[in-house]
């Protein structure tokens, strides 16, 4: 067994309520299974007689707290970040499906997941749901590199097998078959989770969606990431190709994709009835501001979200993304919220998200978003020992803002408003 003292910031276990401990301790030992979890977490004097002879690690004038979880990022996009364009279309047809095609190539792939994972951690994401590209060799090095460090990481194969320029296209039957050989390869695997990929409905056939809605019935373990309602021509292609259905979300609904554990990023040209459907299925969104406001694809809409009761959390969706740093898009997504239009031609309500909710949204609210609560994203105990170490004073203006907070919610806004890499000074992975 091993402890931590330092302040500590962890949630209630049955809502998003923060808890904090200015003079904390954080008791991680092995569960049955020898993963290394949460034991004991609170104040220091009321726990610090419970455990006599465990080590304590002291670390003054440091937070410690739960790890962050992306809930939508694209580990062969690590260098499209930056890459300007009129738009998602544009952006997916000049810089993306041209860069992902050189992911045929297990060496490269493995190179850009190695630096990926490096990047991640030193932003303190220690759990990612990320695509991969349609090349399995993609998937199969990311999945290797995240086994090598412990990682709880979920990740697969993209799906797209029309509507795509060779290089990135793949073959129907071929892609399914792929896809159910990786579901066996990685699903479960130490800590790692497969998820049914398919891009989106405009690069999928209506035999590939059908597949993938059965390979999502049959192994209702397995995660479903896709993309929904980011851009209004990709909203207008849909309509033209499905012209039945009542809208996009829906197209995914008569595929068999909509369920719990999967994960659709954007969802901002909804309406209340694409939010129901959402409630009613179990799906969830991956809210995603910084790809949202660089690509110019809309504003979500938290309230109509919250008053519907569909679940959501936050992403960082590099590439069209700009930051890996979780402070980055807890600030973007406060900035979306602000906002009173979707950016779709209709308005919304503008608010002001707590700090608390926002960070809530990127920890524990995203592994409930996931079904990982419980398991990931929080350190009451039972939780995984994923977790970061927060140095408040990173910078000259951080330790002179931080030192006049009078209260959680004004530090945590600091720390948002103001932070990045540089407040992660170590990032703990499974208690390592
Ligand atoms: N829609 C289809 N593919 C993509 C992608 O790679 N990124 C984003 N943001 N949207 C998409
Ligand atoms: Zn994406």
């Amino acid at each position: 067994m091993k402890a931590y003292r330092a302040a500590l910031l962890r949630f209630s276990d049955d809502d998003h309520t923060p808890l904090y401990d200015a003079d904390g301790l954080l008791v991680l030992g092995p569960d049955a299974q020898g993963q290394q979890v949460v034991r004991a977490a609170g104040d220091f004097n009321a726990l610090k007689d419970r455990f006599p002879g465990v080590a304590i690690e002291h670390l003054p004038g440091r937070l410690i707290a739960p790890g962050f979880v992306d809930l939508h990022i694209h580990y062969p996009q690590t260098d499209v970040i930056g890459s300007p364009a009129e738009g998602l279309l544009p952006w997916l047809e000049n810089y993306t499906f041209p860069h992902e095609s050189r992911f045929h190539d297990p060496t490269y792939a493995a190179d850009v997941a190695r630096f990926f994972l490096d990047e991640l951690a030193r932003n303190g994401v220690t759990t990612p749901l990320s695509f991969a590209t349609s090349h399995p060799q993609s998937v199969d090095a990311l999945m290797a590199e995240a086994q090598a460090r412990g990682l709880r990481l979920i990740a697969g194969k993209v799906l797209q097998d029309r509507h795509s320029p060779d290089g990135v296209r793949d073959q129907t039957e071929q892609s399914l078959l792929d896809t159910e050989a990786l579901i066996n390869k990685w699903h479960g695997v130490d800590r790692l989770g497969y998820a049914i990929t398919p891009r989106f409905a405009p690069s999928c056939s209506d035999a590939q969606m059908r597949g993938a809605g059965e390979l999502a019935a049959a192994h209702p373990s397995v995660w479903v990431q896709s993309h929904v309602a980011e851009n209004l021509d990709e909203v207008k292609w849909v309509r033209e190709l499905y012209p039945q259905a009542r809208s996009y979300l829906d197209v995914y609904r008569e595929f068999g994709l909509l369920r719990e554990r999967a994960v659709y990023a954007h969802c901002i040209h909804f309406d209340d009835n694409d939010r129901a459907l959402m409630r009613d299925t179990g799906a969830v969104a991956a809210v995603s501001p910084t790809s949202n406001l660089f690509l110019g694809s809309g504003f979500f809409d938290f309230v109509a979200a919250d008053r519907a009761g569909m679940g959501y959390g936050l992403a960082s969706d590099v590439g069209g993304g700009t930051s890996f740093s979780p402070f980055h898009t807890m600030l973007a997504a406060y900035h979306v919220g602000r906002a009173g239009v979707t950016g779709g031609g209709a308005f919304k309500q503008g608010i002001s998200l707590k700090p608390s909710q926002l960070w809530w949204q990127h920890t524990a609210g995203a592994a409930r978003a996931l079904g990982l609560g419980g398991v990931v994203g929080n350190l009451t105990p039972g939780h995984e020992a994923d977790f970061v170490v927060i140095r408040p004073d990173a910078t000259p203006l951080l330790a002179r803002k931080t030192a006049q907070a009078n209260s959680l919610e004004e530090l945590l806004f600091a720390l948002i408003v103001l932070g990045d890499d540089r407040l992660i000074e170590r990032t703990v992975i499974a208690g390592r």
